[in-house]
């Protein structure tokens, strides 16, 4: 079975075609950073025109690479939220044109959703790693808009665990990166500047929820450097902008690692999931490796390119909720900004 996915949530306008929900003939994205570099942060307006402009293109690019076409393909699986509403329906009007013409199925996938199955694309027996990713398991989805711990009993059945209170992770980054003067988007500045600084250098502190809830919190941390940045002075040298990146990026990882690993036990479950852009954080990896590796845990993560935002983890995503039954007259499939990750039951 051949699905064509479709996601347009942000500033990624990505198409991909996946057979039968675990191997990627194709994963187009066409990156609109350039665009949005110079304002420091994604333009709404900005992004929704540019994806109506180059979603058809990055469709064709994905039949031609996967080598099918339109007549070839099963279903058609789409990003529906959370994202910025007007950015969806560029990539939903666009996928019920297609699933109308050819009278195809067509499901909407939740982009969090989309972000934990890019795993089950990663894990598959045909790709580097010879083991197959099966639920049940503990994901943790850390992105610019999220940082949510989901309990996945099965394929479509979560328990959220935790979320944010305040910014999400990669907005953390995004935020000190901008403070710091270093460019747009900051999570992957700030991971490469890292590695020339001390990490140890500013004890930045960790969120402590009162309540013991197992949610995370960054803003305090962001306001921790601001302070510092604010009562030293913008440093000169680059070596001590390094060492604000490298301590407050372990900072954060560490807030990740205490809750999630906690989740771990609390729950008593032995495989670890991670997905989206803050995924990608070098630190990030080697931490959570370190930490399950002591505690006896199996841990997951995709390749970088998975991580981020990408059409591929949305069709497979979306090959599993139609093979689950839930494609639904397309007439009814609605974008929606702040969709809530449910269970398909
Ligand atoms: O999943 P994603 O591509 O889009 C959203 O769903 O938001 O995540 C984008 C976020 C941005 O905040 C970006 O700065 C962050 O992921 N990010 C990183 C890295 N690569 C991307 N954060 C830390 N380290 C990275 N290497
Ligand atoms: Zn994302």
């Amino acid at each position: 079975m051949l699905v064509l996915g479709i996601e347009t949530s942000c500033d990624e306008t990505a198409a991909s075609v996946v057979e039968d929900g675990r191997k990627m003939l194709s994963n187009v994205v066409w990156s609109q950073i350039d665009i949005h570099r110079k304002y420091g942060g994604v333009v709404p307006e900005l992004a929704s025109r540019k994806h109506l402009e180059t979603v058809n293109y990055v469709i064709e690019q994905a039949l031609y690479q996967a080598k099918c076409s339109f007549k070839e393909i099963d279903s058609i699986a789409v990003t529906t939220g959370p994202g910025l509403v007007a950015s969806l329906l560029i990539g939903l009007a666009t996928a019920k044109a297609i699933a109308y013409t050819f009278e195809l199925s067509l499901v909407g996938v939740n982009h969090i959703e989309g972000h934990i199955f890019s795993n089950f694309l990663q894990y598959n027996e045909d790709r580097v790693s010879s083991e197959k990713l099966l639920p049940p398991f503990i994901a943790l989805v850390v992105s610019g808009g999220h940082s949510d711990l989901i309990f996945v009993e099965d394929y479509g059945k979560y328990e959220l665990l935790a979320r944010t209170r305040d910014d999400a992770v990669g907005e953390s980054f995004d935020k000190v990166a901008k403070l710091l003067q270093l460019g747009y988007p900051g999570g992957p500045i700030i991971d490469e500047i890292s590695r020339k600084g001390n990490a140890e250098a500013i004890k930045f502190p960790l969120a402590h929820m009162k309540d013991e809830s197992l949610d995370f919190s960054f803003s305090g941390l962001k306001t921790a450097v601001v302070n510092f940045v604010k009562n030293h002075k913008l440093p000169q040298e680059s070596r001590s902008i390094a060492d604000i990146a490298a301590s407050f990026q372990r900072a954060a990882v560490e807030a990740l690692a205490e809750k999630t690993f906690c989740a771990m036990e609390e729950k008593g479950i032995k495989k670890l999931v991670l997905g989206g852009g803050v995924a990608a954080n070098s630190h990030l990896r080697d931490v959570f490796k370190n930490r399950a590796e002591k505690n006896g845990i199996a841990l997951y993560f995709p390749s970088p390119a998975l991580c981020t935002d990408n059409a591929a983890m949305i069709a497979c995503a979306g090959y599993y909720k139609m093979d689950y039954g839930v494609a639904r007259p397309f007439k009814s499939v609605e974008a929606e900004a702040n969709l809530e990750l449910k269970s398909w039951n």
